[in-house]
């Protein structure tokens, strides 16, 4: 068959790289693509994934089967239904959920709303919009340092405030409705500050039955022992020892299922990833956010993990037969390291050439880069470049990523050197 995927990050060259070692494939097209997916398939680099007419024209025109989602953006503005809802697109399932499914990361409002419905372990919360500021002034006195505010709407992870003084907090909840975030900070949730470590856990849902896929851990700040700015994200690891099998089954039992179940029972399609932001607070998972797709860097060290033929979960997950399918994994670790430009995530300079990329033992995950003028790879973003590795232990893993990460040259490059030592 034919696939299209949509995007160009790190994320979708993971995906590209796994879709393209399925043998049911026969052409993979990435729109737009990077210099990285241009070696698991053919580019469509003037196609943008938002660009839902002209997606539905390459589709048409290049008989494609399936469109996988990469990111969110077409997700929450509804590409699903844009092709549900057109006769002669229904026929080609996309692996994503609706618009009213991307919601769960959407609208945190509505991630909030819905958890509370279906018994959902989560931070307690409240909703205001500029109407009831007021209100949400008396709200914040009502809790205790340190305060989290969070935009409704997509914010390209940056709508989430973290406050250490309840004169911060007001401040910033004026800033959110006054239209910090635009339209999406239109509405703030006010939540309860957890405490506890971070796990990302993904399953595949063909909106009836689902499949775990490996967890993994992303390291968000810029900095050595998580400090500094936050990021896209500067590396994962993947087991995460805390996620034991206990813990997992809690997961499953209190997050897992009544999500999917909830969403069924609410008659929103899904069939796609859900990505389940975890935090452990003292053994019990509770759900930091939801997001209606793969995580990046997580992805970079999940599809290491995941031995199954992906194609054929996303058949399953088409077709409505995830249940009939199994799902294997690697027992050995996975540790990514991403590459960023000096600078990041403040300013910082495009166009150097890459080289020393070609690392034989580990796998390398294109994110910003792009091919130049006399077609040498150059980096084209903040995050530029990631090694991923196998490793009979994390340190193994992490020992290897760091050799390629080391390896690969351009002008200002920096890793961070710790990843999943915390663990
Ligand atoms: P989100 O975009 O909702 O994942 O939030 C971004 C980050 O903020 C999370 O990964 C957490 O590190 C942190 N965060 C969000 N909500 C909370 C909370 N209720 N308590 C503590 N930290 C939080
Ligand atoms: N790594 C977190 C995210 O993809 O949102």
């Amino acid at each position: 068959m034919n696939i299209l995927l949509l995007g160009s990050g790190g994320r979708e060259h993971a995906l590209a790289w796994k879709i393209a070692q399925s043998n049911k494939v026969d052409k993979l097209f990435i729109a737009p693509g990077n210099a990285g997916t241009a070696q698991a398939g053919t580019n469509v680099p003037e196609l943008k994934a938002t660009d839902f007419d002209g997606v539905a024209r390459f589709a048409l025109d290049h008989n494609i089967n399936m469109v996988v989602v990469g990111p969110e953006d077409p997700l929450v503005k509804g590409i699903y239904d844009y092709f549900q809802n057109n006769e002669a697109l229904r026929g080609i399932p996309v692996i994503g959920p609706s618009k009213a499914g991307a919601q769960l990361e959407g609208s945190k409002d509505f991630a909030k709303a819905f958890m509370l419905r279906h018994n959902i372990p989560t931070a307690a919360y409240a909703t205001f919009d500029g109407e009831h500021l007021d209100e949400g002034l008396r709200f914040l006195e009502t809790l205790r340092a340190p305060y989290v505010l969070k935009a409704d709407g997509l914010c390209a992870g940056k709508g989430v405030l973290i406050l250490e003084t309840l004169e911060e907090a007001k401040r910033e909840l004026k800033e959110m409705l006054g239209g910090m975030f635009g339209n999406a900070s239109s509405k703030v949730v006010i939540e309860e500050f957890l405490s506890g470590i971070e796990c990302s856990v993904f399953v595949l849902t063909d909106g009836k039955d689902y499949k775990i896929l490996p967890e993994a851990k992303d390291y968000k700040r810029i900095g050595e022992g998580d400090t500094g700015l936050n990021t896209g994200g500067m590396g994962s690891v993947s087991p995460v020892p805390f996620a034991t099998k206990e813990w997992m089954g809690k997961v499953e039992r209190e997050i897992i299922r009544p999500t999917v179940e909830g969403l069924a029972a609410e008659g929103i399609d899904y069939k796609g990833f859900i990505f389940f932001g975890l935090i452990n607070c003292d053994g019990q998972p509770k759900v930091i956010e939801y997001n209606c797709r793969m995580g990046d860097p997580e992805t970079e060290t999940v599809m290491l993990r995941l031995k199954s033929d992906l194609v054929d979960l996303f058949e399953g997950v088409a077709e409505g037969t995830l249940a009939e399918k199994e799902i294997e994994f690697d027992e050995r670790a996975a540790v990514c390291v991403m590459c960023v430009s000096g600078g990041y995530p403040g300013a910082y300079g495009k166009g150097y050439p890459i080289t020393g990329a070609d690392i034989p033992g580990s796998v390398v995950f294109h994110a910003g880069t792009a091919f130049g003028a006399d077609g040498q790879i150059v980096t084209a973003g903040g995050r530029v470049i990631a090694v991923s590795s196998y490793g009979a232990t994390k340190e193994e893993a992490l020992q290897k990523s760091m050799q390629g990460a080391r390896n690969i040259q351009f002008e200002k490059k920096y890793f961070r050197t710790d990843i999943g030592k915390d663990l």
